[in-house]
């Protein structure tokens, strides 16, 4: 049976009182909505719609980069309404399985579960037991425990207050019936709104199966409707991947100390330290060690390399056997070679560093490249100055001694030189520029360059 997904996404979201709109908001750094795209897609469905309203040019252009058809529902008159919109462009003979924008932690085994019973011609529908079920609609069963309806928490009787089997807003069908059921609703309610979980009452009175399929962990069907539960399913995600990590092999200090936003992959025997946070793309090989406080985004670091305290990492490649920071920041572009330490207080932006290079202290390196076994000394501001010139290359392998360079903080004799320079006197006029002793020159580097080659 070919499958149309619907994900809904119009409401405001009232009670996050945001100006964000409540499908924008972010679980471990991505819009909720993705998320629940994100589970619709592993279904491999023919079509994942997506009714939007609310915030519509916002949500639109958060996910501009996602393949799906967008369904507009103008005026947010409930779920039911909204799978209507929905309903105009999907054929009879597919089974539709309807997501909410806001549950975004629902799992593909339990999504599996409710599309065969739809393709077997049921009306399937998640359900949960919770022990608070404070605005969960309810699952009302018959006598012989068969689902007849689900009644809304405003629109429940006292008694049905006490059923603790909620609804978890996901559910599937056979399009046709579906288109049937939906065409019976109407909006006698509390709200005033086309519910779609109505359609349970209109199924059961049409002689249509009903089936409630439990699922075992609530956490999965959770809804997000104020920022409570936002950060409660924020601490369940980050519990769930951290437990993934473990199970790939890595020690982590504490898993409730870790944020991984993202998609992260660990070698074996990869320990992690308190309050490291792992956004986007990250790949640390076998053995890598992350100290505490360090934030590591969309790179990749090479085996055994040991990355110390408050270090930042953003799209980096860092090979084997590096040592970063303490206090380092590895800014985008950057290419380390194994056996690269970059010390505290040293910033490397797009720069590439050769295998057994050292930056230890103080230093910044931008645009720039270092050959192999170059010893980038321990810089004071000038070195900011230096060491930014573009493209500077030492490299060992191309002669011993002239193409490593070897610079240390200016002393009272480049501070004299620095201060010539202001007056006037310039002890390097072959060199513009070039202010100090220490002060690489580019023009005198390629004239060495080409003296050595
Ligand atoms: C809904 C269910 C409730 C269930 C709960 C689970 C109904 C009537 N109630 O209640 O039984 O226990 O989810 O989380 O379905 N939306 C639209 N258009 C609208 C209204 C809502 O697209 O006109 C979208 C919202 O953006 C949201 C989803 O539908 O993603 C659910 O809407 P919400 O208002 O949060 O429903 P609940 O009150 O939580
Ligand atoms: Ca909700």
């Amino acid at each position: 049976m070919q499958l149309s997904v619907v994900i809904l996404a119009a409401g405001q979201g009232k009670r996050m009182n945001s100006d964000l709109p409540k499908v924008l908001q972010p679980l471990a750094g991505r819009p909720l909505l993705q998320h629940v795209i994100g589970a619709a897609r592993d279904l491999r469905p023919t079509n994942i719609y997506v009714v939007y309203g609310h915030g519509g040019v916002q949500v639109q252009a958060a996910l501009a980069h996602e393949h799906i058809e967008w369904i507009l529902q103008a005026d947010q008159l409930g779920t039911g309404h909204a799978v209507m919109q929905a309903m105009c462009v999907i054929p009879d003979d597919h089974t539709v399985l309807v997501l909410y924008g806001d549950v975004p932690l629902i799992r593909m085994a339990s999504l599996t579960k409710l599309v065969a019973a739809a393709d077997a011609g049921a009306l399937s529908l998640l359900s949960v037991n919770v022990d608070d079920a404070t605005g969960y609609g309810r699952i009302v069963r018959d006598a012989a425990g068969h689902v007849s309806a689900i009644v809304e928490q405003k629109d429940a009787t006292p008694e049905q207050l006490q059923i603790r089997e909620v609804n978890s807003g996901l559910m599937a069908a056979p399009a046709g019936r579906l288109r049937e059921w939906l065409l019976g609703l109407g909006r006698n309610n509390a709200q005033r709104e086309y519910y779609l979980t109505d359609v349970v009452a209109g199924a059961v009175l049409a002689g249509d199966r009903v089936e409630a399929i439990r699922c075992a962990n609530a956490a999965e069907v959770m809804g997000v409707n104020d920022k409570i539960q936002l950060a409660q399913v924020e601490a369940l995600y980050r519990r769930e991947r951290a437990d993934e990590l473990m199970l790939a092999g890595a020690t982590l200090a504490d898993p409730a100390r870790i944020d991984i936003r993202g998609d992260v992959k660990v070698g074996r025997d990869v320990f992690i330290d308190v309050n490291a946070v792992l956004i986007g793309s990250v790949r640390l090989g076998r053995g890598v060690k992350i100290g505490p406080n360090c934030v590591i985004s969309n790179s990749e670091i090479g085996a055994d390399t040991e990355v110390f305290a408050n270090s930042v990492i953003d799209r980096a490649s860092v090979a084997e056997n590096c040592r970063i920071g303490p206090f380092a920041r590895v800014r985008p572009e950057t290419i380390l070679h194994h056996d690269v330490h970059i010390g505290n207080f040293v910033e490397v932006k797009s720069s590439e560093i050769g295998a057994g290079s050292k930056a230890n202290h103080l230093t910044y390196l931008g645009d720039t490249r270092v050959g192999s076994g170059v010893n980038v000394g321990a810089g004071s501001m000038q070195h900011y100055l230096q060491l930014r010139w573009p493209k500077q290359v030492a490299d060992r392998d191309r002669g011993p001694r002239l193409h490593r360079f070897r610079q240390h903080a200016g002393g009272a004799g480049s501070d004299r030189r620095r201060r010539d320079h202001r007056r006037g006197i310039d002890h390097y006029p072959e060199c513009p520029g070039r202010r100090t002793h220490a002060d690489a020159c580019p023009a005198d580097y390629d004239r060495r360059m080409e003296a050595a080659a």
